[in-house]
């Protein structure tokens, strides 16, 4: 069993290659490596050139030293070798734990919601501000895996990874979507309260920036200012967004689990929970390995840059934290979230190499860590099948 939490120390702290050298970066892979198969082309060949054309194709056979996370010039159609075990480990993982948002039994739930006195109007605001910010989170999320960050990866095994991962931000979509119509809520309401709910619009409007700047068609790597701009870009993403933005949403919906609420929900939740911490520990091995290939990236005022970022995301959780929670409610209430909030940001920090920010924060919430190591066997709220089957093979407790 994998612990979601791990530790990067690892594999991808290793350094592997020297760095590369930034004047070879072209910020994409040429075109003779994706050209046409060289085996299509082999058995062509004129005789009179075919020692020269067997070096030239010979010469194309991928080499894993030359592999690089960015501004690789090794064909991205070829797999394997491996350079980045760490990469294709994590996609066989994501692919272990896979479920779908209808093979959880949301009757109780329903049950619950039209009950008036089912839950308190504050539950039900913490229900309807998170599907506010998720319905749509997710959709960013894929987009910018999709449209941004998968082609300026240049390593297939990372890429692996980033379309399983991109596939499980639709099952996310999906879940929340299935939630939404599970308990009839008001799709005009929930879908814009991105645009409507300042505290959610204020925190895509933080996130926004960092997506079109590598989604813009025209941007490259290969600069030493474009490949801070991906860097920064895979920071937010994976620390800030997956890392941190998802947390104080995640631990209200698993709260109100924990006091037999919206158990389906909340299961739905914790599987998303499980697969998030994936995805943020990949964007950290990630973004350590691109440390390591082109340390001159990682400036004295990159990494300032950065540790404001952070203050700012913080900050903005925070807020939202508030919003959601005018009130303590489920044992809970926004000044504890502060706390939380700095937990989680010293910890994004100091996986990445950066100091912590806010010294001597403990973790308010340890339970949260037993619900990001769910195990398959495991099961919090009893609504699913103990043991994950896929497909039609499920049947309810
Ligand atoms: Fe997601
Ligand atoms: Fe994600």
């Amino acid at each position: 069993m994998l612990v979601w939490e791990d530790d990067v120390q690892g594999e991808a702290h290793t350094p592997q290659t020297t760095p590369s050298n930034p004047s070879q970066g072209l910020g994409e892979v040429p075109a003779a490596s994706i050209a046409a198969p060289s085996f299509a082309s082999a058995p062509q060949a004129q005789p009179a050139a075919s020692s020269a054309s067997a070096q030239a194709l010979s010469q194309r056979r991928v080499n894993v030293a030359d592999k690089r996370i960015i501004n690789g010039q090794t064909d991205v159609n070829q797999l394997v070798p491996f350079k980045y075990k760490w990469a294709w480990e994590k996609y066989l993982a994501t692919c272990a734990n896979h479920w779908m948002p209808q093979e959880i039994n949301m009757s109780r739930d329903i049950a619950t919601w039209k009950d008036p006195n089912g839950l308190s109007e504050d539950e039900r605001r913490i229900i309807k501000r998170n599907l506010g910010f998720f319905v749509t989170a997710d959709s960013l999320a894929a987009n910018n895996i999709t449209l941004g960050t998968y082609r300026h990866i240049t390593a297939p095994e990372c890429r692996q990874f980033l379309l399983r991962q991109a596939f499980e931000e639709a099952i996310h979509t999906h879940a929340y979507q299935y939630i939404v119509e599970s308990l009839g809520l008001d799709e005009g309401e929930i879908f814009n309260a991105y645009h409507e709910v300042q505290s959610i619009r204020d925190k895509d409007e933080f996130l926004i920036p960092f997506i079109d700047a590598i989604m813009d068609p025209t941007f490259k790597t290969g600069t030493l200012q474009a490949d801070q701009t991906l860097l920064k870009s895979l920071i937010v993403f994976a620390c800030l967004m997956e890392g941190l933005f998802f947390y104080v949403g995640f631990t209200q919906i698993l709260a109100l689990g924990r006091q037999n609420k919206m158990t389906g929900a909340a299961e739905q939740y914790q599987y998303i929970l499980r697969d998030e911490s994936m995805h943020c520990n990949f964007g950290i091995d990630l973004i350590n390995q691109i440390k390591l290939e082109n340390p001159q990236l990682w400036t004295p005022e990159f990494r300032a840059e950065i540790k404001a970022l952070f203050l700012k995301a913080v900050d903005l959780e925070y807020r939202y934290a508030e919003d959601t929670m005018p009130r303590g409610v489920l044992g809970l209430n926004a000044s504890m979230f502060k706390g939380y909030l700095r937990y989680i940001a010293n910890r994004r920090a100091t996986q990445i190499g950066l100091e912590a920010l806010f010294p001597n924060e403990d973790n308010p919430f340890p339970w949260m860590s037993e619900m990001i190591d769910l195990k398959k066997e495991r099961n919090f709220f009893e609504t699913r099948v103990i043991e994950y089957q896929s497909g039609g093979a499920l049947s309810w407790d």
